[in-house]
């Protein structure tokens, strides 16, 4: 079972991410581009297609469910929805970090997850700085194996630790253990932030180690540092938060730099919350765009709250995309000169 303690904590994450203001002062980037509208869009709107392949896969529109929820019960639940969207929609899915569920050694509150999402794409998860924990090669395969999952991400969330009580702070010599799961596991490995993003050194030596993705997670949206803010009982580290409303790099600033150097499959997350901003991602660079905390509240509303969340962004999508004149992710991907930054 899962510790009181441990349950304790996830289920607060969710509710200050529900109920209390987390979001980061700097928004995600995407603000400063607008597309140039085609009068003439040359197609019809019925075409349009969102289907597009990731990591060999094909998705039936390019959108992921951020990792959010792990194991409690409470989370379960909000999972079993989102799982139930990701299969319906054919999205991608993240599960939450699944350190927890791997420590007390009960798949309980997962295993369900592909029992409802059978065909979706799924991205198994575990904080990268748990390989200088006691984590190696077999608990990220019991991580894959939980949840048969299609790949795995390991995220770094270096200031969320800090800031996090009694977090775990030591990310010295990460990369070679990085390399090592790449070459031992047989999954796709990918690589995530949590809301700071992903800078384009770290990039680079991620790819050079032979990462086959890399979410940006930038920042825009969800602060970790804020979350924290609400459960550390440390008046140093309360205090220091308000010094970090404005940390990271924005989503789509990731995605650019990125983009420069590499041609690795990117996902840009991190504050990102219309179709519209959605298509302004691809535009720019990213295969898949991510969805984190905006999908939160209809999540644990109901299904059908969600389903049309999702119905909804697919229609901002497509709706940018007629306004460009693209009929599928490919030219939405080629359209970058129609994105204009504005002054
Ligand atoms: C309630 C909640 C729990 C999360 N738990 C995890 C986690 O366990 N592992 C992880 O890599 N990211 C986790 N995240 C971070 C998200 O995957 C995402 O990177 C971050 O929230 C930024 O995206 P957003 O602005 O769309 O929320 C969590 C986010 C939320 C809102």
């Amino acid at each position: 079972m899962m510790t009181s303690e441990t349950e304790k904590r996830k289920d607060e994450h969710i509710d200050i991410c529900l109920h209390k203001e987390v979001t980061s002062h700097i928004t995600n980037g995407f603000d400063q581009y607008q597309f140039v509208h085609h009068a003439m869009p040359e197609i019809d709107f019925h075409d349009i297609q969102l289907h597009t392949s990731f990591l060999g896969k094909t998705l039936k529109a390019p959108f992921l469910i951020s990792s959010m929820t792990g194991g409690t019960t409470k989370g379960s639940h909000i999972n079993e929805i989102l799982a139930a969207c990701a299969q319906h929609f054919g999205w991608a899915m993240g599960i939450g970090s699944m350190r927890t569920l791997i420590e007390n050694k009960t798949t309980s509150t997962v295993q369900h997850i592909r029992k409802v999402a059978p065909d979706a794409f799924l991205i198994a998860n575990l904080g990268a700085v748990q390989f200088n924990y006691g984590f190696g090669i077999e608990e990220c395969k019991q991580a894959i194996d939980m949840i048969e999952a299609d790949a795995l991400v390991f995220h770094f969330n270096s200031l969320q630790e800090v800031f996090q009580p009694a977090g775990n702070t030591n990310f010295k010599n990460l990369l070679h253990h990085i390399e090592h799961a790449v070459k031992s596991l047989p999954v796709p490995i990918g690589i995530k932030e949590v809301g700071f993003g992903i800078d384009q050194h770290s990039a680079q030596q991620f790819a050079a180690v032979g990462v086959s993705f890399i979410d940006v997670a930038g920042a825009g949206g969800t602060s970790w540092i804020q979350v924290e803010k609400y459960r550390t009982d440390d008046p140093i580290r309360k205090q220091a938060t308000s010094a970090f409303h404005n940390w990271g790099i924005p989503t789509a600033t990731c995605i650019k730099e990125i983009r420069k150097t590499l041609p690795i499959p990117l996902i840009a997350s991190g504050g990102m919350s219309s179709g519209v901003e959605a298509a302004k991602a691809i535009a720019l660079g990213s295969n898949v765009v991510g969805l984190g905390r905006t999908l939160l509240p209809n999540a644990v509303q109901s299904e059908e709250a969600c389903f049309q969340q999702c119905e909804t962004l697919q229609f901002e999508l497509q709706a940018a995309m007629f306004g460009i004149g693209c009929s599928n992710i490919k030219e939405l991907a080629d359209a970058h000169q129609r994105l204009k930054k504005q002054n």
